[in-house]
C-alpha cells in the first residue's frame, strides 16, 4: 500500500469516507481508496493544532497498514527565494526546532533504543518520481528545499525568521518534524513536498498574508495530483 499525509483541505478533495483507525500510539483518522492509504494529520475538521497531533500515531498506521511509500505535504512560508509564495518543493533536509512532541520510537520505552541516522531520509526515487510528474504537468519545482520546523500554533517574530534565514532553511512550517524522521525510522520510503502560502514574517512590507480560497485550493490539488502521479509510478 503506498500513502499520503496530507492537511485539512485534502478532506473536501478526496471524497472519502474518513474514519478513526486505533494504533499502538492512539487514533489516526483515514480513508482508503485502493491502494492508497489518506491520512489526514490533524485529524478530522483540523481538530488538532501542530503541536497537539499525534504523529507516532499517524506513522504508526502506516507500519499497520503496511505502507511502503509515502508523501507528505505540507504548507509552508518562504524564507528564501528559492521557494516563492505559490511555489512548490522538495524538501530536501531539515532543521528541527520543535519541543515537546514526541520525537522518536526508539526511545527504549516501547521499542530497543536506537540512533537513528538522519542525512538520508527523504527516498531519491520518490523525490525523481515527483519531478518527473512536474515536468509532465508542466510544472515548475524547487529540488532542494530546507525546511525549519517551528512549534506553533503562533507564527514567528521577525528576528526567528532572520535567524533561520542566517541558519540555512529556505521555508518554515510547523509539521515536517518529528514527523519526517519518524516515518524514516520505521524504514518507509518518504518524501516530503510542502508549498507556499505566505512570506514569513517580516520578509512583506505589507505584513503576513496567505493565499486563501480558491488559489489555495488549486494549490493543495495541484500538489495532491502530483504526489498521486509519482506514487502512481512505483
Ligand atoms: N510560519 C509557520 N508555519 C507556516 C507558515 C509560517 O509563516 N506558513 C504556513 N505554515
Amino acid at each position: 500500500m503506498k500513502a499520503i499525509i496530507a492537511g485539512t483541505a485534502i478532506e473536501n478533495i478526496i471524497e472519502r469516507d474518513f474514519k478513526e483507525y486505533d494504533t499502538k500510539y492512539g487514533s489516526a483518522y483515514a480513508a482508503i481508496d485502493g491502494d492508497y492509504l489518506y491520512i489526514l494529520r490533524h485529524g478530522k475538521g483540523h481538530a488538532k493544532a501542530p503541536h497537539l497531533i499525534n504523529y507516532r500515531a499517524n506513522a504508526a498506521l502506516l507500519e499497520e497498514m503496511d505502507v511502503s511509500h509515502v508523501i507528505t505535504t505540507h504548507a509552508v512560508g518562504s524564507i528564501t527565494e528559492r521557494l516563492l509564495p505559490t511555489c512548490i518543493g522538495l524538501v530536501s533536509d531539515f532543521i528541527d526546532f520543535t519541543y515537546g512532541r514526541p520525537l522518536s520510537f526508539f526511545d527504549g520505552v516501547d521499542r530497543h533504543l536506537d540512533h537513528k541516522e538522519m542525512s538520508s531520509v527523504f527516498d531519491d526515487e520518490l523525490k525523481f518520481q515527483v519531478i518527473r510528474a512536474s515536468v509532465e504537468r508542466n510544472l515548475r519545482i524547487s529540488p532542494s528545499i530546507v525546511y525549519i520546523t517551528t512549534n506553533g500554533p503562533r507564527l514567528e517574530s521577525k528576528a526567528e525568521i532572520r535567524a533561520y534565514r542566517a541558519w540555512g532553511a529556505d521555508v518554515v512550517g510547523m509539521t515536517l518534524n518529528p514527523e519526517a524522521n519518524l516515518i524514516h525510522e520505521l524504514g518507509i520510503r518518504l518524501c516530503s513536498v510542502c508549498f507556499s502560502i505566505n512570506w514569513a514574517a517580516g520578509l512583506d512590507e505589507e505584513g503576513i498574508s496567505f493565499i486563501e480560497g480558491e488559489s489555495r485550493k488549486r494549490l493543495t490539488k495541484t500538489v495532491l495530483d502530483l504526489s498521486l502521479d509519482a506514487l502512481g509510478a512505483i
